[in-house]
C-alpha cells in the first residue's frame, strides 16, 4: 500500500494496472477513516482487483462558517486502516494539486440538491459533484463506493453519473453504527462525553421512525412529528431538519405511498450530524 500525492502518480499506477487487465475500485473519502469507510474498502476489495482510496478534505464542499479548518485529519491512522482492508493506494493530494491557480470549472445540479442538506449547506453539493467528477476523471474506476449515511449525496452522484454518461458503477453501502446505535462519522470525534450521550437521540429517532413505518403508519407528519418530539426532549440537541422525501426526487411527500427516504440532521452542541432510513429497508 502506498500513499501518493500527485495526480500524475495515480494515473501512471492505474495505467499499469489497466495494462495488466486489472479492474479498479475507488473509495472517495475525506480521511479520518472509521469502520464505515472500512466497509466501503472491503466492498471494493471484494469486487475489484485494485482499490484506490482518495483521502482529501475538499475545501469546495464546505461553506464559510463550516468546519473545514477543524475537520479531523490523521493520514498515518488512515494508511494503517486502508492497508488492513486491502486497499492498494491512498491518493492524498494537497488542495493546490486538486485546484490549481485559476481553477474555474464546476459541476452543479439543479435537481435533488434543493432539499435536505442542500438547504442548510448551499454550496455543498456543487463542491461534492466537482471533486467527485475530478476523482472519477483521475482514477477512471470501474466502480465507486459511497455510504448510504450520506443518502442525498449518493442520489446526487448517481444522477450526475447518469446525466454526464460517466461509465462507472456507483455502489451504495449500508450505514455502519456504533454498538449503541450512533451512525459512524468522522465528526463524532468533535463530541465531548455529554454530547456523545446526547447524540444517541439521532439513532433513537431513526429507530422510532422505522418502527412507525413497520407498523403501517403512512402519514409523514405523524412519523416526523414523533421523531422531532423525541429530539426536542434532548437539551443538547437542535434539529436542523427531520423530513421524509421521495427517493427519486428528494422532494417532501405527505404520505408513504412510494419509496421514500426519512432523513435527519441534528446539531449536538456545535456538531451537525446526519442519519436516515429508507422506507423500503424497514
Ligand atoms: O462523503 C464524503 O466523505 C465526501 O463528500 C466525498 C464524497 C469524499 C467528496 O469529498
Amino acid at each position: 500500500m502506498k500513499i501518493v500525492k500527485t495526480i500524475d502518480e495515480v494515473r501512471s499506477q492505474v495505467r499499469q494496472w489497466r495494462a495488466q487487465g486489472l479492474s479498479v475500485g475507488l473509495v472517495p473519502t475525506m480521511g479520518y477513516l472509521h469502520e464505515g469507510h472500512a466497509s466501503l474498502i472491503d466492498a471494493s476489495h471484494r469486487d475489484n482487483d485494485r482499490t484506490v482510496v482518495s483521502d482529501f478534505v475538499n475545501p469546495m464542499q464546505f461553506g464559510p462558517a463550516e468546519d473545514l479548518e477543524s475537520y479531523p485529519r490523521d493520514i498515518e491512522h488512515d494508511a494503517r486502516l486502508v492497508e488492513e482492508h486491502g486497499g492498494d493506494i491512498i491518493f492524498n493530494p494537497e488542495p493546490e494539486e486538486m485546484y490549481h491557480k485559476g481553477f474555474s470549472s464546476f459541476v452543479d445540479m439543479t435537481v435533488l440538491t434543493q432539499e435536505l442538506c442542500g438547504l442548510s449547506r448551499p454550496v455543498h453539493f456543487r463542491g461534492v459533484c466537482t471533486v467527485v467528477s475530478k476523482l472519477f476523471n483521475i482514477v477512471k474506476p470501474d466502480r465507486a463506493y459511497f455510504g448510504k449515511k450520506d443518502a442525498q449525496q449518493l442520489a446526487v452522484i448517481r444522477h450526475m453519473v447518469d446525466d454526464l454518461n460517466m461509465d462507472i458503477d456507483i455502489i451504495g453501502c449500508p450505514i455502519i453504527r456504533e454498538d449503541d446505535g450512533l451512525a459512524k462519522s468522522s465528526r463524532n470525534t468533535y463530541l465531548n462525553d455529554d454530547e456523545r450521550k446526547a447524540a444517541l437521540v439521532l439513532s433513537k429517532a431513526i429507530f422510532l421512525g422505522m418502527n412507525l413505518v413497520r407498523k403501517g403508519e403512512k402519514s409523514c407528519d405523524v412519523i416526523t412529528g414523533s421523531m422531532k418530539e423525541l429530539i426536542e426532549a434532548e437539551p443538547l440537541a437542535k434539529a436542523d431538519y427531520v423530513k421524509i422525501v421521495d427517493c427519486a426526487t428528494m422532494q417532501q411527500i405527505e404520505s408513504i405511498d412510494r419509496p421514500a427516504l426519512c432523513a435527519i440532521a441534528v446539531f449536538i452542541g456545535k456538531t451537525r450530524l446526519i442519519d436516515n432510513f429508507f422506507t423500503e429497508d424497514v
